[in-house]
C-alpha cells in the first residue's frame, strides 16, 4: 500500500515498521526509539537476531553522537561518500543502540542514504534502522512491486519508484589498522584509494565461519531457480541469464541483465532479473559471468556467486 511522507512519518512516531527507498535497494525501516518494532523487522523478513541491522541517519554529525571513538579517517570517508551507498561499522556508546539493532554487538554499522523521500523522513523522525526490504535470503527489493510481492499489498511502503544504484551499500570495517571490505556493495574497492591512499582488502569469505559482517554467513540474493555459472557461454539448450550485446546460439529464452559494458545497468536490474525467474517459473538457467573482475562487475559477480549456492 503506498503512502505519503507524511503518513511514513507518523507510522514511524506510532512504532511501526513500513519500506523505504533509498539510492541502493528499498529498506524495512523502525525507528531506534521502538525496540519492539526493532523486533518486529527481524520476525517480518524471517531474519537471525544475530544479524544486526544497519543505522540510517541524516547526516555523520547524528552518526558521530552515537560513537565511542572515531576510527583513523573516519571523517575523510563520511566526507566523501556521504550521503551515499557506504555503510560504516563503528564502536558504539552501547546503552544508546538497542541491543537488538547490534544483535549485542559493541559495534553498529552506519550510513546516510543518498535519496531525497528517504533523507526527508530521517530528518523529520530521526535515525531509523533498515535493513533489506526482503524476506531474508531472497534478492533485495529495487521496485515499490518486489516489497509488495514479500510483504503483502496492505504494507505501507514509501514509493520511490527504482532504486538507482540495485545492490546494497558497501560495507567497511577498520581492524588491524586498516580498513576492509567486509561486504561488496555499490561503491567498488578502487574508489576508496583516493581517500584512503590504498585499496581496502576484501574480507568477504563465503567459507569463514567468522566473518567481520555476520550477514555474510547466510544464503543470499538467491531466487528458488536454480542458477549454474559459466565463463565460456556461447551456445546453450536451455534459458540464459546473459547481456543484451551478446548472442546466445540455441537459447530457449534469454533474460538480460543490460549492456556487457555498462556494470551500473547491470547492478540495476540485477535483483529484478533474479525475482522474474521465480515468477516464471523457470526452474533452472545458466548465467554468463564473462566480464571483468573489476570495479562494480566484482559486485556483480559476488551476488551471483551467492544467489547459485
Ligand atoms: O544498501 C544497504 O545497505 C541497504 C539499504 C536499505 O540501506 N541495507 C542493507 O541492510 O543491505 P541488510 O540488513 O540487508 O544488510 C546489513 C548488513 C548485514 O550483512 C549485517 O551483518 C551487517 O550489515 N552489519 C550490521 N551491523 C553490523 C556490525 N555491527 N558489524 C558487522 N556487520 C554488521
Ligand atoms: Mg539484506
Amino acid at each position: 500500500m503506498r503512502i505519503s511522507l507524511s503518513q511514513a512519518s507518523d507510522l514511524i512516531n506510532a512504532g511501526q515498521v513500513i519500506a523505504v527507498p533509498t539510492e541502493t535497494v528499498y529498506g524495512l525501516a523502525a525507528s531506534l526509539k521502538f525496540p519492539t518494532a526493532i523486533d518486529q523487522i527481524f520476525k517480518l523478513k524471517g531474519r537471525p537476531t544475530n544479524n544486526p541491522l544497519i543505522v540510517h541517519a541524516a547526516n555523520a554529525y547524528q552518526v558521530s553522537k552515537y560513537l565511542k571513538s572515531q576510527p583513523e579517517d573516519f571523517v575523510a570517508l563520511a566526507k566523501a561518500f556521504w550521503p551515499g551507498p557506504l555503510t560504516l561499522v563503528l564502536p558504539v556508546k552501547e546503552s544508546d543502540i538497542p541491543y537488538q539493532a547490534r544483535a549485542g554487538l559493541p559495534t553498529a554499522a552506519f550510513r546516510v542514504p543518498n535519496h531525497s523521500l528517504a533523507l526527508a523522513l530521517l530528518e523529520w523522525v530521526g535515525p531509523l534502522v533498515m535493513p533489506s526490504a526482503n524476506l531474508s535470503g531472497s534478492p533485495s527489493s529495487t521496485h515499490y512491486e518486489h516489497v509488495e510481492a514479500d510483504f503483502g499489498t496492505e504494507f505501507p511502503v514509501l514509493d520511490g519508484g527504482a532504486c538507482g544504484h540495485g545492490v546494497e551499500s558497501t560495507i567497511l570495517y577498520f581492524v588491524d589498522g586498516q580498513w576492509q571490505i567486509a561486504r561488496l556493495g555499490a561503491i567498488p574497492a578502487e574508489a576508496f584509494e583516493m581517500v584512503l591512499g590504498y585499496k581496502p582488502e576484501v574480507y568477504v569469505n563465503m567459507c569463514d565461519s567468522k566473518p567481520l559482517c555476520p550477514g555474510q554467513l547466510y544464503r543470499h540474493y538467491a531466487p528458488k531457480t536454480k542458477l549454474r555459472l559459466s565463463h565460456a557461454l556461447q551456445s546453450y539448450d536451455g534459458v540464459v541469464v546473459g547481456f543484451s550485446d551478446r548472442h546466445y546460439l540455441g537459447a530457449h529464452k534469454v533474460y538480460c541483465l543490460g549492456p556487457s559494458k555498462q556494470p551500473e545497468v547491470v547492478a540495476e536490474n540485477l535483483y529484478a532479473t533474479l525475482r522474474q525467474l521465480d515468477i516464471d517459473k523457470i526452474e533452472s538457467v545458466i548465467v554468463d559471468m564473462d566480464f571483468p573482475e573489476e570495479n562494480l562487475w566484482v559486485t556483480i559477480g559476488e551476488r551471483l556467486r551467492r544467489a547459485a549456492q
